[in-house]
């Protein structure tokens, strides 16, 4: 795809669901007595991954509307599915449904894409594993497919050497099904939509610094689940309002919970521009962002904030590009094991668009303020590598053509569409 240049943003733009609460929301309300209605939900690939494994659980999923209706089974009511629950290129579907799957009688096996095929599993195997479950890797090594023995789980106390929301939910959604509580302990605390959506159903989840704490076994009822605008995608035009001259767009319903905001503080620190309007709190909170023209400047992204903003870095990466002077991204090794290796990808990409960029082990360091060119790049079918490049497109000299770039329908189906709507 060929992006064309772009200058003067104006206007309004309300972005898709959150990705991250879309998901959690057919899970729980699979699980939950009554039926759970869902506005704003994301009918992106992903989440509708987690649709058609869940209905294949025996879950009744309709579509009313702009609504999705779930009728839960209870926590006890999921059948056995009769075929390989396909997670796509989901890492969230399949690992906080492992946590589910364990606490099932039954067996499963789930499978996913080329790339899912290639992400780490083991990282939910050992905890799930020492609460009784048994899991096994059909073909490499701690990917997927996975098959799952579940049952008769222990609570544990675990420690994860990893600050991974997917991994912490997984361990909580198996605590349901445990005959003890159960808690999982971060490094750095992850992204906590589990934990706020599990206690609105009804479940006992204690949170304490970078420890959730659950009790199993509670009766999670049905409940109207409103999915904020997903600060993720809502980054890529955050950017585009940042670096684009004269510019001024206002997004609407922007999820701001601070386990996700990292990306409106480092914009911040470069020096942005970006007012909130309208803050308010529907089980998420959430804000109307005015974002206007700003002159960015480089700076040093690392510790605590990084999980806060782990899948806006590649759009980082490319404000640090037009940005004067050095940034550097550093505590970022989880990049290396979402969709693609993103230190690669982006250090890549940006490197073929004419930029001074270093890759590090967990990280990289970007030279700023040179003009970027157009040529061509890959997205590896990656769609935040395919989105935070279409706004570099728009910015740079000369046309930057993107293979792989209808990979945006994962998380954000029209995006193309609403980014051409704002000139
Ligand atoms: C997610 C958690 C993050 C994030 C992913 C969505 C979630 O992954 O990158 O896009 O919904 O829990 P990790 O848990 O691997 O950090």
């Amino acid at each position: 795809m060929e992006i064309k240049k772009q200058s003067r943003l104006r206007g309004e733009i309300t972005v898709p669901g959150d990705k991250s609460v879309s998901h959690r929301a057919v899970m729980f309300g699979s699980l939950a007595e009554g039926t759970t209605r869902i506005t704003n939900f994301l009918q992106g690939a992903d989440c509708l991954s987690t649709i058609a494994c869940f209905r294949q659980m025996g879950t009744e999923i309709r579509q009313a509307g702009s609504e999705i209706l779930v009728t839960g089974k209870g926590l006890h009511g999921l059948l056995a599915p009769s075929g390989v629950l396909n997670a796509g290129n989901s890492g969230t579907t399949t690992r906080l449904m492992s946590g589910i799957l364990a606490g099932q009688s039954f067996e499963s096996v789930i499978d996913g894409d080329s790339s899912l095929r290639t992400r780490p599993m083991k990282r939910i195997r050992l905890p799930l594993e020492e609460m009784g479950a048994v899991l096994t890797s059909l073909d490499k090594a701690d990917c997927l497919p996975l098959r799952i023995r579940g049952g008769n789980l222990q609570g544990i106390d675990y420690h994860s050497p990893v600050a991974s929301a997917q991994v912490k939910s997984c361990v909580l959604l198996a605590g349901l099904y445990a005959d003890n509580p159960t808690s999982v302990t971060e490094p750095v605390l992850s992204r906590d939509h589990t934990e706020r959506m599990l206690r609105c159903f009804g479940a006992d989840v204690r949170s304490e610094g970078t420890t959730a704490r659950i009790c199993p076994e509670p009766v999670l009822r049905a409940q109207d689940i409103i999915v904020p605008g997903d600060i993720s995608s809502a980054a890529y035009f955050i950017a585009a309002g940042l670096l684009s001259p004269d510019s001024e767009i206002l997004i609407r319903n922007v999820g701001i919970n601070p386990t996700r905001d990292g990306i409106l503080r480092v914009c911040r620190q470069m020096g942005a521009d970006i007012e909130l309007i309208n803050v308010r709190n529907e089980g998420e909170p959430a804000a109307d962002l005015l974002v206007r023209s700003s002159s960015l400047h480089g700076i040093t992204v690392e510790g605590e904030i990084i999980p806060t903003l782990i899948d806006e870095i590649p759009m980082i990466a490319v404000m640090a590009a037009f940005a004067q002077g050095t940034t550097v991204i550093r505590d970022a090794a989880e990049l290396k094991v979402k969709e693609t290796d993103r230190i690669k990808t982006v250090t890549d990409a940006l490197q073929v668009m004419g930029v001074r960029v270093t890759p590090t082990q967990d990280g990289m360091i970007i030279e700023g303020g040179l003009p970027l060119h157009g040529g061509e790049i890959d997205s590896c079918l990656d769609h935040r590598i395919a989105m935070a490049f279409a706004i570099a497109g728009t910015l740079c000299d000369g046309p930057l053509n993107i293979r792989n770039a209808e990979c945006v329908n994962i998380s954000y189906p029209d995006f193309y569409t609403d980014l051409y709507a704002l000139s």
